[in-house]
């Protein structure tokens, strides 16, 4: 891509792996983002310390002192427009957003949810795959509409389950794929080949009713 890399703002609540590899990723020279600022809504989440690390400039507010979504998610929107991000990451946020927040960043918004949606919004995922008996498991790189965890799909990344597998070791196996495919997916629409339009994923220029995928071992 030609021109200054997507200012991009990572929003997190805890341990921020998803955030160390788009922190890694952009050092190496492989993701034309820049980071400009991680916000946190809780202070005491470990990716804040990982930014700190890397140089990023870091904010928190916490969402306990505000009346309702809305009044929290404006507050949160004041700090971030100070960076003028075109790019907002989810990483391990866990707040659900107000349809005004959506609306103000509209298709600019990147969210990873670990299952292979529409397959299992929501929390406990990877015991609900295992409790259908599902063959296969993964994540899901998405844009973020009003509907939870029901934005248009970008990227997935797969895997089998394995025999006897447990919900702990599918967890970290999923995780291993988040790294590859969030830093992936952002690129691509850093470099404007994924885009939002008339509240879909166009890929390359098309309609992309389906994800891309990714399978892993
Ligand atoms: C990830 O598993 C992601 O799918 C979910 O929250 C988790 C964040 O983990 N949305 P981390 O903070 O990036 O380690």
């Amino acid at each position: 891509m030609t021109g200054t890399p997507l200012q991009t703002a990572i929003l997190i609540s805890g341990s921020g792996t998803n955030l160390q590899a788009f922190i890694d990723r952009v050092a190496e020279g492989a993701l034309a983002l820049e980071i400009s600022v991680v916000f946190s809504n809780r202070p005491d989440a470990f990716g804040l310390e990982r930014a700190r690390r890397a140089g990023i400039p870091t904010a928190v507010i916490e969402h306990g002192a505000f009346p309702d979504r809305e009044s929290f998610d404006r507050a949160v929107a004041a700090e971030l427009d100070r960076y003028a991000p075109e790019l907002i990451v989810l990483a391990g946020f866990m707040r659900i957003l107000s349809p005004w927040f959506v609306a103000h960043y509209r298709g600019r918004i990147l969210n990873i949810h670990p299952a292979l949606l529409p397959k299992y919004p929501g929390l406990d995922t990877h015991q609900r795959a295992l409790d259908a008996g599902d063959e296969w498991h993964g994540s899901t790189v998405h844009f973020v509409t009003e509907e939870l965890d029901g934005g248009p799909r970008i990227l997935q990344g797969r895997l089998r389950i394995f025999p006897g597998e447990t919900a702990d070791e599918l967890q970290h196996r999923v995780q291993a794929i988040e790294h590859r495919i969030y830093p992936e997916a952002a690129g691509l629409v850093g470099a404007g080949r994924v885009a939002f339009r008339d509240g879909e994923t166009w890929i390359d220029g098309r309609r992309a009713a389906e994800p891309m995928i990714r399978t892993f071992d």
